[in-house]
Parts: C-alpha cells; structure tokens; sequence
C-alpha cells in the first residue's frame, strides 16, 4: 500500500513509501482510510514533544475511511459491521469506553500505532464509529480528537439553554465546541486575535465577540457582558497564558475545561478564586471510543458539519503541518485528502 512516513522528529521529515498491506487478525477491521485531519498533538509528535513516538511511522491521529474487510469473530460480536460501512477509527482503539487507564490510553494512532496517512489501517472492531450520513470522508476525518474533545467539554458542564460558555481561540476544538454549545442553547463568548475569524464565528452562531489583542483582559469584558456573574463553562484550550483570566471569567461553581497548552503548560496561579468560587477545574485527555460514537451522534442529531479551513492533497503533508505550526492562521480544522 502507499503510505507517508515520518522518519524523524521534523516537521519535513516526510516521505512516500509503499508499505506491506494490514491484515485484519481476529477481532479487528481493515480499513481503506480515505481522509486524515490535523491536530496539535500531530504537530507535537512531529516536533519531538510528545513521548512515545518512534520512526518512522506512519503519522497522523484522526482519519476516515471505509471497511474493506472483517477479521475473524468479527461478524459474530454483533457490531453490524459489513464490508463498504464509513467509518471513523477512534484515536484511542483500547479505550472504548469508562474511565482512562494507563492500558487503555497506552495505545495511539499516529503517535504508537500507524496513522492515517496510509491506504489502509487495521485496527480494532471495538473502536470503530459509524460516520454520520450527511459528513464526507473529510468532514468525518476531523471528529476523533477534537469533536470528541468538545463534546466532553460541552457535557462536563451539563449546559442547558441560557448556561454562559467562553471560547479561547478558533481551532479545531473551540469551533467543535462552539456548534455543540449552540446546539445546546447556551450563550457562547468567543475570544480570538482576528477580527475576520470572529465575524466567522459570530456566522456560526456566537453571541459575544471579543478580539484578544485589542481586549487582553478578556476575562473582564466577559464579566462585563454577563454582569458580574462570569462564565458556567471556560474552553481552557490555550494554557500559561490564560489561565489565570479563565478563573477570573468563570462563574461560582463554574468549570474550566482543561485541555491546552498552545502557549505552554507550567504557570503559577493563584489559588483563590479556585476556592471562593468553588470552581471546577476538569483534565481532559481526548475521551473514549463511546464519547467519539456520542459525539458523532450529536453531530449527526444536529447536522453539525465541522468547519474545515483547508484541505490539503496527501502529497502535501508537510505543507498542512507548516500551516498547523505557524499557529492561528487557520479557522477550525486542517484536513487531507488521500
Ligand atoms: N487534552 C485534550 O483532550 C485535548 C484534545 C484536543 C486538543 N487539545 C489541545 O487543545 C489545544 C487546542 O487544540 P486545537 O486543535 O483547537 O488547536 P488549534 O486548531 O491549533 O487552535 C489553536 C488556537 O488557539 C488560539 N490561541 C492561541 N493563543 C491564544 C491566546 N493567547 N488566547 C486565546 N486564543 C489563543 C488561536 O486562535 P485565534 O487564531 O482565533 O486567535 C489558535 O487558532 C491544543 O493545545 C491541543 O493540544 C487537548
């Protein structure tokens, strides 16, 4: 089969191969991937600051695709899996559902286990989810990590109709999060450094703008706009250098859904508001299988389509990790097109 490898912690350090075709073994799938979507972790693995990778590999977390063959046993687990089905092959495969352990989060596509810039992948009939009718191959692609992401933000704060949700920036997460929070009748405050980009996000249904680099102190303005109350839910998809500002725009009993670090992890933050305002501060590591297979339903339910900036011709992968790594040129996700 062709594939893309990554032979070194580089980000040009990609070269076409041809690679022995997978076997489905017992219990798994072959897939034809048909699709691939950008990530920060992608970028990471590339640049060395993700552990565990080793070269080459074949990059790349997120793809889509359709099953071209059924391992054995696999008819007979009741998936309804037949061959030709579209599908999207979860970014954790061991971790199908329930809490994160260390074995089950142990195994990564594109990180320890080939990616998705292969013809095809084999992997476990458990971590499968079906693609939803009204998304194409590429659209499916972006859902692993950042939609799945998203969705668990969305759900941590059990948002209903009216709750207040503040978004850092316009990637690939914050934009998952902004079409489910709407869907979920929340009023959404979006920050980001371009004014463009914000008018885009108010097109998909955010309610409150906020430019970062004309506004610094974001987190005032969103106290202002809910009159003092703050936040029930904050995105925290940025890190060091706004988590102090998350705690400050969060609501009492508000939740700060951890997951970035975009701008670095190691801050030193004043615990106070932590304590006064009984915040929630949630970790978050991708989710499970089940939360993938949720989220593309929500999707589905709301006929959510993921908002793609650019997609980029396999040949080009490099030049889909040079526009990820430039950093806050893109809006919403980063794709490839096998
Ligand atoms: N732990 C998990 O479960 C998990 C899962 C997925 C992603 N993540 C992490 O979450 C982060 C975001 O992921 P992503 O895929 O959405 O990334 P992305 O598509 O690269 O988006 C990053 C965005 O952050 C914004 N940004 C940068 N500095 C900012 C600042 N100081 N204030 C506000 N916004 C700022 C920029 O938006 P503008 O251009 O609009 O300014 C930029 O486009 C990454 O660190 C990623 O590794 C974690």
């Amino acid at each position: 089969m062709k594939a893309i490898q990554l032979t070194a912690s580089s980000l040009t350090a990609f070269r076409a191969t041809e690679l022995p075709d997978p076997k489905a073994g017992p219990g798994e799938v072959l897939v034809r991937l048909r699709a691939a979507a950008l990530n920060f972790a992608d970028v990471a693995v590339a640049t060395g600051a993700f552990p565990g990778a080793t070269f080459p590999m074949v990059p790349v977390a997120d793809g889509a695709g359709e099953v071209a063959a059924l391992g054995e046993g696999v008819d007979a687990m009741g998936l309804g899996l037949v061959v030709g089905d579209r599908v999207i092959p979860h970014f954790m495969p061991n971790w199908q559902d329930g809490a994160m352990t260390p074995r089950n989060i142990a195994a990564m596509r594109g990180i320890t286990l080939p990616g998705s810039l292969a013809d095809y992948v084999v992997v476990p009939a458990t971590s499968l989810v079906t693609l939803p009718a009204h998304l194409d191959f590429v659209q499916g692609a972006t859902l692993p990590i950042a939609a799945t992401t998203a969705w668990n933000a969305t759900r941590s704060a059990q948002l209903r109709p009216g709750s207040v949700v503040v978004l850092l920036g316009t990637g690939g997460v914050s934009i998952f999060a902004l079409q489910f929070a709407k869907a979920a009748g929340a009023t959404v405050i979006i920050a980001s450094s371009s004014d463009e980009k914000l008018e885009r996000a108010r097109q998909l249904g955010a309610d409150h703008l906020i430019n970062y680099r004309a506004t610094p102190a974001w987190d005032e303005q969103v106290l202002k706009l809910t009159e003092g109350r703050g936040a029930d839910l904050v995105v925290e998809t940025v890190g060091g250098a706004t988590f102090a500002r998350a705690l400050n725009a969060a609501a009492m009993g508000g939740t700060i859904f951890t997951i970035g670090f975009v701008s670095g992890s190691a801050i030193s933050i004043d615990l106070l508001p932590i304590i006064v305002k009984a915040l929630r501060i949630i970790g978050n590591s991708t989710g499970s299988a089940a939360d993938l297979a949720e989220a593309a339903r929500a999707i589905a339910a709301h006929r959510i389509v993921p908002v793609i900036d650019r997609v980029f011709d396999i040949a080009d992968t490099a030049a889909a990790y040079a526009e990820l790594s430039a950093g806050g040129r893109h809006f919403g996700k980063l794709a490839i097109a096998h």
